[in-house]
């Protein structure tokens, strides 16, 4: 019975667009629907006389790869015709549908936009083309609508950077910020340094799993690719053909390991590494000295007539500042140029870019860092690292471009399930990224002037190839597109009804592997009344339907045992497996004396759920303590014989989070359990066998590692303790 439920209002997923629902994403300013539709024999007739030969050609590709729509030009009995406004606001068009395709529109790129929205109202049904009579009026909020894409960690080839390129246009996305080179690999042709791409296009080797799994493993196989400058500028053409800028990034002074495999001269020490294998922030970066910002200023000599885009980015971002520090040479720089310290000498280096880039007509950006000493005179800003960077830099009249960790890295989560595939870590769902407001609230209106938009950002190190590629970035580019194009803000459910009925149906055509994680059902584990716990499944927010208890279990009254269950979450969906683990305290009480920190407090029930977190840690399945000792009770209705204690904890010092180092235990009548876990343990569960008590009390106290040893991330700050089962046997 519950299953037809589902498979009844999953029935949406089938397809069908409802009828006064507008079907464009991102929504647009105005959409007026009159009675009836606009229907033609499959082609589009259009008069081309008021559009440039150049456009047409984009518009007959565009329709014909979008839909699978012919178009022919005619002048004498068009289907659409076209008008050019002036004195109207920039990239606006309309599109009236009546017994005729009206398209007014204001520049070219508006009229592009014009026809990506025009294609999305139709539908083809029979061999016809059908559209809905309505009234379009609609504009770009913001002017910078940006996706990243790292092709270092992974390499994508031209054909598939074309396709990305042909989705983005699909979404009114203007820019296509290409992250070329990084410490894993050197991807563009450079004529006069031809062993950055013989020797820094390619590494020997590539960590396997996640960077944090200890031992690491590595694939030992050859990588590597690169674009040579014809195959740039073909991209290049292909991205303007649908109105796409696109910006590179040539990484400088830090994330250099591929070039200085290369030319490993322009490091401080001079020595040459391999190109590397393993993700992560590395201290061989290029020196400061002359010769090194003259290599870099002749490669961007190369670089900038393949670039028609007004913005160059060079990188700035994770720049180690150890091997400065000890550089004769590097030191050199500073004091011959009355500098304070490295921050300021970074400062130095940038700037030398912004005057040669301002030199050559062109505009630098770099990610927040390049604040770090000093912002550059003409510098715009990149900020990743939340909103501060672009505050900062607003505030001081800089231009700047958001993307903050928390709603625009699409290299996090999606979804909540341990099924999701293997990501960098944290969690941005849909509805964060659809919440998304380039302009933070504390930002007055003169420094919200200085925001140019936003983009989201890609990064390939868990990224292997294209289908995985789409999977992070769609659907949340959608919603991305929406906060950054339409001025009026929607709904979540609104944006989902549109997304599951118009929009899921044409990334299938183009058979693209976007994510579902947005449709499937939320499982919550409560309290039972009598014992154990229940697992509960409610529908995806967005989609109408009852909660449904799914299991119940009980706390084992003598063995553990582990329960599995496995739950439908609907059509085109792969049932999910869960494995409860049934011990004494499942769904026991728990008191706090320690509060978990608010960012990572699940609730109470999290580590008396019989569910382990996953690993890599996924933030949401974990309680997470931002103190160095971490005191509770677990609580049972009347006293219990326990044998044996399972404390699940975490250790990904990558996160700075540390397993608990020494316990304390004790029992609410007798106080056994002292136990001292010596040294710094990557011990993730602590095992105290032998116990022989009846309790109705168990006092668990946990010390974490004190301080983060140096040589680790966030080395002499108190790690974070992370906990997801107390396990009592
Ligand atoms: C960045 O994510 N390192 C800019
Ligand atoms: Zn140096």
């Amino acid at each position: 019975m519950l299953k037809f439920r589902f498979l009844f209002v999953f029935g949406l997923f089938s397809w069908f667009a409802i009828a006064q629902e507008c079907p464009i994403l991102p929504t647009p300013a105005v959409y007026q629907t009159t009675n009836g539709q606009f229907v033609s024999s499959g082609n589009l007739v259009i008069d081309p006389s008021q559009i440039t030969p150049n456009l047409l050609e984009s518009f007959k590709s565009y329709a014909l790869w979008s839909k699978g729509i012919e178009v022919s030009p005619f002048v004498q009995n068009p289907m659409v015709q076209f008008k050019k406004l002036t004195n109207v606001k920039q990239d606006s068009y309309s599109i009236n549908i009546a017994e005729r395709i009206t398209i007014s529109y204001s520049s070219e790129a508006s009229c592009f936009y014009a026809w990506v929205s025009l294609l999305q109202l139709s539908q083809q049904k029979e061999g016809q083309l059908i559209f809905p009579k309505c009234f379009v009026k609609d504009y770009p909020k913001f002017q910078w609508r940006g996706l990243h894409l790292d092709v270092s960690r992974h390499f994508f080839t031209v054909d598939e950077v074309k396709r990305f390129l042909d989705l983005m246009a699909y979404y009114k996305f203007n820019t296509f910020h290409w992250h070329l080179t990084d410490d894993q690999g050197w991807r563009i042709e450079i004529k006069k340094y031809p062993l950055l791409t013989e020797v820094g296009a390619w590494r020997d080797s590539t960590v396997e799993n996640h960077y944090s799994t200890l031992p690491r493993t590595y694939d030992k196989t050859r990588y590597g690719g690169f674009y040579t400058q014809e195959q740039i500028k073909e991209v290049v053409a292909y991205a303007a053909a649908r109105f796409i800028e696109v910006v590179p990034e040539i990484e400088m002074p830090g994330h250099a390991r591929a070039a200085l495999a290369a030319y490993p001269q322009y490091a401080c020490t001079g020595e040459a590494h391999g190109v590397e294998g393993l993700w992560g922030i590395f201290d061989d970066i290029f020196c400061a000295k002359e010769e090194s910002i003259l290599f870099l200023q002749e490669i961007l000599s190369e670089i900038l007539p393949l670039f028609p885009s007004s913005y160059v980015h060079v990188g700035g971002d994770e720049a180690p500042k150890t091997r400065w520090e000890s550089c004769p040479k590097c030191q050199a720089v500073i004091k011959a140029n009355g500098l304070h310290d490295e921050h300021e000498l970074q400062s130095y280096f940038i700037g030398r870019m912004d005057a040669f880039l301002t030199q050559n007509g062109k505009k630098l950006i770099g990610w927040d860092e390049i604040l770090e000493g000093g912002l550059s005179p003409n510098a715009t800003v990149m900020s990743w690292r939340g909103y501060e960077g672009g505050k900062a830099a607003a505030a001081q009249g800089h231009y700047v471009v958001m993307c903050p960790g928390s709603h625009c890295y699409f290299d996090h989560y999606q979804g909540r399930g341990a099924e999701e595939p293997l990501a960098i870590g944290g969690f941005t769902s849909l509805e964060k990224v659809l919440s998304f407001n380039p302009i933070p609230p504390d930002m007055n209106t003169a420094e919200a002037a200085y925001v140019l938009g936003a983009q989201g950002n890609l990064w390939t190190e868990y990224i292997p190839n294209m289908s995985q590629l789409e999977y992070m970035t769609y659907p949340r580019a959608i919603a991305l597109s929406t906060a950054l194009w339409s001025e009026t803000p929607t709904t979540y459910e609104k944006f989902f009804s549109v997304l599951t009925n118009n929009h899921f149906p044409f990334l299938e055509t183009q058979k693209v592997n976007f994510s579902k994680s947005c449709l499937k059902p939320n499982l919550q584990t409560s309290r039972s009344e009598n014992g154990g716990i229940v697992i509960q499944k409610t529908a995806a927010k967005g989609i109408i339907a009852n909660s449904v208890a799914i299991a119940g279990i009980k706390a084992a009254k003598r063995k553990t045992k582990t329960v599995q269950i496995k739950v439908d979450q609907g059509p085109n969906l792969p049932s999910k497996e869960m494995n409860i683990i049934a011990h004494k305290a499942l769904g026991a009480k728990v008191h706090f004396i320690t509060k978990p920190s608010p960012k990572y407090d699940n609730g109470d029930l999290t580590i008396v759920d019989g569910q382990l977190g996953a690993r890599p840690w996924k933030g949401n399945e974990w309680l997470g303590f931002d103190s160095d000792s971490v005191a509770f009770d677990i609580v049972f209705d009347k006293p219990i014989k326990v044998k044996e204690l399972r404390i699940h904890t975490l250790h990904d010092p990558n996160s700075w989070i540390w397993a608990a180092q020494t316990y304390n235990i004790s029992f609410s009548k007798t106080g056994v359990g002292n136990g001292i876990a010596d040294g710094y343990s990557s011990e993730e569960t602590i095992v105290i066998e032998n116990i022989k008590d009846k309790t109705k009390t168990i006092h668990v106290v946990l010390y974490g590692a004190g301080y983060i040893p140096s040589g680790h991330p966030g080395a002499g700050n108190v790690p974070w303790l992370f906990i997801d089962e107390i396990e009592v046997r």
